[in-house]
């Protein structure tokens, strides 16, 4: 038999739905995640969380008192307790239609109802606090056949985001095809050439900040064959100005406002 041999591509830019539409239905909610497929995102970005009992959810926050109408950490908190509560609040501003009661969902629960029918963008969060967390997304992912596959594109189905370097290297080390992002929330002109090339023995790029983020450090950061996914852009006009300096995608919570303007390009 001849090896079948995974090779993908990413588009430029890269559309991604920064937890879904938010300004449509509640963040990191099935509707939210919906509505960013609608639209045609080419990635939806899901937060991870993980609960006493370790399951993993959809959440931004550590805990439920932002996004949802109930409180407490979700660490401390089995998923029945959490499934009693719903997701509520979006990341910003006005919805025209928010719903109510909406389901916080586990990440099986999200594979189970989008399968193959997007690309999912999933981000480890506070990974110190959830040991396990990447073993538990390495089985689902296994489970739901989402390693090694592309859309009819040929863009991955999975990339997974960390601003934790060891969590990235915990799933590198695991299942080596996932094409994975570095988070940096952190100036560039702090970060050397040599930290540039050992980041890129693990991840095909970096998420950053664009308010931290240089036209001339972008540059640089190709010349050490990283690709650069800015976040989180919700005008269109800082969009623009950042697809003009080279960015290979952007994470927005305004995913429609990213399609009328690729369309346009
Ligand atoms: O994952 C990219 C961006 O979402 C990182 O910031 O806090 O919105 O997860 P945050
Ligand atoms: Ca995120």
């Amino acid at each position: 038999d001849v090896e079948e041999v995974y090779t993908w591509k990413l588009p430029v830019p890269t559309a991604i739905a920064h937890r879904g539409a938010p300004y449509f239905a509640p963040e990191h909610s099935i509707p939210s995640y919906e509505q960013a497929k609608a639209i045609g995102a080419d990635y939806i970005e899901i937060d991870l969380q993980m609960t006493k009992d370790g399951v993993l959810i959809a959440m931004h926050d550590k805990s439920l008192d932002r996004t949802t109408d109930g409180n407490g950490e979700i660490h401390s908190l089995n998923l029945e307790e959490v499934k009693q509560f719903h997701a509520t609040m979006s990341t910003t501003g006005t919805m025209d239609n928010l719903q109510s009661d909406v389901e916080i969902p586990t990440l099986e629960e999200i594979f189970q109802h989008f399968g193959h029918s997007v690309n999912y963008y999933i981000e480890t969060k506070s990974p110190y606090d959830y040991p396990g967390m990447e073993k538990e997304l390495l089985k689902l992912l296994s489970k739901y056949d989402l390693l090694e596959k592309t859309d009819e594109n040929g863009v991955p189905k999975v990339i997974v985001q960390s601003f934790s370097q060891e969590s990235l290297k915990l799933v590198h080390k695991q299942e080596p095809s996932i094409p994975l992002i570095l988070l940096i929330d952190q100036d560039f002109s702090n970060i050397s050439d040599e930290q540039l090339i050992e980041w890129k023995k693990f991840v095909i790029g970096v998420g950053a900040n664009y308010q931290k983020l240089t036209e001339a450090q972008i540059d640089n950061l190709h010349g050490h064959d990283l690709i650069v996914h800015a976040f989180t852009i919700n005008d269109s006009e800082t969009m623009k100005k950042y697809i003009d300096y080279g960015v290979d995608g952007i994470f927005t919570d305004h995913i429609n406002l990213l399609m009328n303007l690729i369309e346009e390009l």
